[in-house]
């Protein structure tokens, strides 16, 4: 099993550390950040760029109304150009597989903010961080996590899966029965489980009820409006899965209830001021991560 505090957690502590110290250094001075969002985004985004400037580096941000993909440039070509300006690129596309046919078609590295339905895998090293430090204990051994809301089409929830199962933890899938967490992703779970000898196990429900009180962490997640085909399709699922009072009432003491966010209404904002209530927490945590991704992409040494 991997040490839960892996290298790129101790550099994200000590970037919070910095941040609130002096609020920036010069750790990528002369570097400049690609920050290429082809589908809507504020946290992955500003994150990513708040990133780079708070370690004195540039952003050249690019989004698909302003660019030339509009006139039909291919992505292998956008990349190639950006990579001209740039040191890294970060890339949202909503094509699965678009951030490895960029880094395939780049000599500079690229990183993965999200490529449709497929995979967001730096919300979920934040989310491991966010989830290492909400846990009493600092450890994942045991645990027990749900994943909550839709899975089918949720990107955070497939990357998340797969990270955890590099853990030894129980997951708990809880979608409406067309939601559910697909079957290439739960293979992919058990491959890394059997890699790693991690033993993972998983259930599927369709009722928070059956989890509520029994998890050490709820992850959350907002039905997927854009991948629906009709809206009648979206309005059959949407607001199935609530938290509300109700449900931390129920929940163990020291429960996290994570979200990526946007949450549009998945967990109701009476919910906040209770101390479980880690998104907000998480959502700072995806800074930090992002500053140590970036250093440590950039090759910084003693970062
Ligand atoms: C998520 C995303 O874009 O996949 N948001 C995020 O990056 N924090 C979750 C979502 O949009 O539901």
């Amino acid at each position: 099993m991997l040490p839960l505090g892996s290298e790129l957690f101790a550099v994200a502590d000590r970037m919070r550390a910095m941040v609130a110290a002096q609020g920036k250094n010069d750790m990528l001075r002369g570097k400049i950040l690609a920050n290429v969002f082809f589908e809507a985004s504020t946290r992955t985004s500003c994150s990513f760029q708040a990133a780079m400037l708070r370690l004195g580096g540039d952003v050249l941000p690019l989004n698909e109304s302003g660019s030339s993909a509009k006139k039909g440039e291919t992505l292998g070509d956008t990349i190639r150009c950006l990579e001209c300006y740039a040191d890294v690129t970060v890339l949202r596309h909503p094509l699965v597989g678009s951030a490895a046919a960029a880094a395939a078609a780049a000599r500079k590295p690229v990183i993965n903010a999200g490529d449709g339905v497929g995979e967001h895998p730096t919300q979920s090293l934040l989310d491991l961080y966010t989830i290492r430090d909400e846990l009493p204990d600092h450890s994942l051994a045991g645990k027990t996590i749900a994943l909550v809301g839709d899975l089918k089409n949720g990107r955070t929830v497939h990357s998340l899966a797969m990270l955890l199962a590099k853990y030894a933890v129980a997951l708990q899938f809880v979608a409406p029965p067309s939601l559910q967490m697909p079957q290439h992703v739960k293979d992919e779970v058990a491959a890394i489980s059997a890699r790693h000898g991690t033993a993972v196990t998983f259930t599927e429900h369709e009722a928070l009820a059956e989890v509520g009180g029994a998890c050490d962490v709820m992850y959350v997640t907002r039905v997927q409006k854009e991948r629906f085909a009709t809206e009648a399709e979206y309005e059959a699922v949407k607001g199935v899965l609530v938290v509300t009072p109700a449900t931390m009432a129920v929940a163990r003491p020291a429960m996290a209830l994570m979200h990526p966010l946007p949450r549009v209404g998945e967990i109701l904002e009476s919910v906040d001021d209770d101390p479980r209530a880690a998104y907000f927490r998480q959502m700072e945590n995806g800074l930090y991560v992002r500053m140590a991704l970036l250093a440590l992409v950039m090759g910084v040494e003693g970062c």
